[in-house]
């Protein structure tokens, strides 16, 4: 039996696959919504012999697909996605997201960049009126990685955000390391006003490599429910 917020996620993950047709592409998002995504997928493809072929955004997922049948390939192999199909930390009225609280980001944005449309699967907490309230990950190379966490902190007095702690994101002792080998600051900020000046303003520092603003990516955004409703933003 699935508590309320398991279910809620897999409600919408279940209506997800949908979206998904005989002989796409599709990238496969990352966390604990996204597992159940691909899971559904994997049953597609064992027993109504879906063909498709799945570009995962982490190693964690791509693990997870070729565990349950999906046969898995590289986005340069791919070239071109159909669909994305992802999880979200939190969306708003115009379906920009934060995403990264799993710490997959950087490739994240680049599949669902490289796909006709984006899905985002999410459970009904992740709806806000304003993004912020959950930390933005802002990904970094480890070079000089506390001077580029300070040029952020300057950069956030000059913008129009309600907090400007910034954390490591640690791994026990450790800084947390990306699938490519980078560290990840998480801003605390609030209330973002102005998510697309200060996405662009990151993304211009020299240590910056991308954030977790998704903006003007996704195309619809599906709600699960505790009581297992599903509903569609787009
Ligand atoms: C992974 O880096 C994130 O972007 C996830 O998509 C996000 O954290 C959602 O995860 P859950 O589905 O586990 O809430």
């Amino acid at each position: 039996e699935l508590s309320p917020i398991d279910k809620a996620k897999f409600v919408a993950a279940k209506r997800s696959v949908d979206y998904v047709e005989d002989g796409m592409r599709v990238g496969l998002g990352t966390g604990s919504t996204a597992a159940w995504m691909v899971r559904c997928l994997g049953e597609m493809v064992r027993n109504d012999g879906l063909r498709i072929k799945g570009v995962p955004t982490s190693t964690r997922t791509a693990e997870l697909a070729r565990e349950v049948g999906i046969e898995v390939i590289s986005l340069d192999e791919a070239k071109w996605l159909d669909v994305t199909i992802d999880g979200a930390d939190e969306f708003d009225g115009n379906l920009n997201l934060i995403k990264g609280g799993g710490g997959a980001l950087l490739q994240e944005k680049i599949v669902a960049t490289a796909s006709d449309q984006m899905i985002v699967i999410a459970d009904v907490g992740k709806e806000v009126e304003s993004l912020g309230s959950f930390p933005l990950p802002v990904e970094v190379i480890p070079f000089g990685w506390q001077t580029t966490k300070s040029l952020v902190e300057e950069l956030l007095i000059s913008m129009d955000v309600l907090g400007r702690d910034t954390t490591l994101r640690m791994n026990g002792e450790r800084p947390f390391i990306t699938d490519e080998g980078n560290y990840i600051i998480d801003l605390h900020l609030g209330r973002i006003g102005n998510p697309h000046q200060l996405s662009m303003a990151m993304n211009q520092m020299p240590g910056v490599v991308e954030n977790g603003l998704f903006l003007d990516i996704c195309d619809v955004v599906i709600l699960g429910f505790g009581d297992g409703r599903v509903e569609t933003r787009d």
